[in-house]
């Protein structure tokens, strides 16, 4: 299975440092956010990963990167997108590279103790459409800033992206996994109000064809690009504990 990881944005929340660089090249403890996600894909066993970045530091992502040697890849793909349109957009842009195939698309400021790799099999075993993973947060103050979806008798009914009143208590996290059907829905979506084409909206049109299913995670997660203190919460976790555990550490 391919794996792209979206790491372009404006990043204007972590202003004004994300003035001067891409939110991906931040430091998280001991190595820039977007050596996180990779770690995550690889550990999960997807060795075939496009890195989608944009705006004026993108070159130094070729720099840091290469061809992904660090990380046992042999070849690392990327692509430019032009303007921060979205999530939606961004993950338009792998269609070329997904190639038919079924894949995974990660969020390149989520940071995950627990490998995903039990959730990719999980994927790999069904028939069609698309899955999601869930973080049971019971945080009202975190779920206000992310997608959190409304489950009715064991079944995903809607999402609601940035809720004032959050209708569960779990966070929709930044690891989708799609068929190539993705790409007619993201073709066929109008920008949001913020003017963005927005991933809620594409999860939606699989829930409304109930091919969207779901996994709750365990462990910790974080979206280090939330705020500046949950940058710094997601930072001290790291260092404490570590993350990216192998899939024998699971549960421990
Ligand atoms: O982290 C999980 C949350 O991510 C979900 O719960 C939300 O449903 C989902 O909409 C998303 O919310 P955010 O507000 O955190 O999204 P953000 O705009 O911060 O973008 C997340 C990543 O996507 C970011 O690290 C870079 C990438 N991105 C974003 C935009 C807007 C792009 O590559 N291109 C873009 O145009």
């Amino acid at each position: 299975m391919k794996g792209v990881i979206l790491a372009g944005g404006s990043g204007t929340r972590l202003h004004p440092m994300t003035r001067i660089t891409n939110k991906h090249l931040l430091p998280v403890y001991d190595k820039p956010m977007i050596y996180y996600p990779i770690e995550t894909l690889v550990n999960a066993g997807i060795r075939d990963i496009m890195v989608v970045t944009g705006g004026n530091h993108a070159g130094e992502f070729l720099r840091l990167l290469g061809d992904g040697a660090e990380f046992g890849l042999k070849h690392l793909s990327y692509s430019y997108q032009e303007k921060a349109g979205g999530i939606a957009e961004a993950l338009g842009l792998a269609e070329h590279f997904v190639d038919g195939d079924r894949f995974l698309v990660m969020l390149g400021d989520n940071i995950v103790e627990q490998s995903i790799a039990p959730y990719v099999d999980n994927f790999r075993a069904q028939q069609r459409g698309g899955r999601l993973l869930l973080k049971n947060m019971d945080d009202p103050e975190h779920l206000r800033h992310l997608g959190v979806p409304i489950i009715e008798n064991g079944r995903l009914r809607f999402i609601r992206e940035k809720p004032q009143t959050p209708p569960s208590p779990y966070a929709v996290i930044g690891v989708y996994m799609y068929d190539p059907s993705v790409f007619e829905i993201v073709r066929a979506l109008r920008p949001s109000g913020r003017g963005e084409l927005e991933i809620t909206d594409v999860n939606n049109a699989y829930i409304d064809r109930e091919e969207m299913e779901f996994d709750v995670i365990d462990g910790f997660w974080g979206d280090a690009g939330e705020s500046i203190d949950v940058y710094y919460e997601v930072i001290d976790f790291v260092r404490a504990h570590g993350v990216n555990k192998a899939p024998a550490m699971a549960g421990r």
